[in-house]
């Protein structure tokens, strides 16, 4: 069954190349991000896993945790790590769940027959602190994910969650925010102390809160 957002992430327990790890007790009070690739030694998951380890201090900044899967087993995991180290000029430094019985991707529906039986697609769930998923994305095995706009959602994901606000298209850290319509404009005025741009009743524009 497809996962939802708002839907609690599943937990599980399973192997990884930094051993046993229970899901939720891994993420503890962080957010998460547990995303799969295809296929251990194939080009573009090598690229993967080499530019989510050099963004893994990113990750930290934001309180968040990594963790990757494919339907290969530790010891796949852990001979490849070699290679990413090698060819990406960074160590793996995160999880991989080694998940040759599809334990995981099948409580993650993160297996697309119709794309491959028998392989991961690149899947991403961004999971909160409250263990419930805000994010998911589905990528095909050809196309490499976009670390940034990960650490965008994040970004606009721990924002949206403190204040009554929205991010428009392509906001980026730093960037006004959007009024969410609920707020009036009297309840606007006490929450938004540096003003607000009404371009439409609806439209209302004002600077990110904690900057
Ligand atoms: C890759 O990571 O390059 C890849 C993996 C599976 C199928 C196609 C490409």
């Amino acid at each position: 069954m497809a996962i939802r957002l708002g839907d609690v992430a599943p937990d599980f327990t399973a192997e990884t190349t930094e051993g046993t790890i229970n899901f939720h007790e891994y993420l503890g009070d962080s957010w998460g991000v547990l995303f799969s690739h295809p296929k251990d030694f194939t080009p573009v998951c090598t690229t993967e896993l080499g530019a989510f380890s050099k963004a893994k201090a990113e990750f930290d900044k934001r309180d968040t945790k990594l963790i990757g899967l494919s339907v290969d087993d530790v010891t796949s995991h852990g001979k490849w790590a070699g290679d990413i180290e090698e060819t990406q000029g960074q160590a793996l430094n995160f999880p991989l769940i080694g998940d040759e019985d599809r334990k995981v991707a099948d409580l993650y529906d993160m297996i697309h027959p119709n794309a491959n039986d028998t392989l991961t697609v690149r899947s991403v769930f961004i999971i909160g602190p409250d263990k419930k998923v805000k994010l998911t994305l589905t990528y095909p095995a050809s196309t490499g994910r976009n670390v940034s706009e990960i650490l965008r959602v994040l970004d606009s994901l721990q924002l949206t969650a403190d204040y009554k606000v929205a991010t428009p298209v392509d906001w980026k850290d730093g960037e006004d925010v959007i009024i969410v319509p609920a707020v009036s404009d009297e309840e606007a005025k006490e929450r938004f102390p540096k003003g607000f741009d009404t371009v439409k009743p609806y439209l209302r524009v004002t600077p990110q809160p904690n900057k």
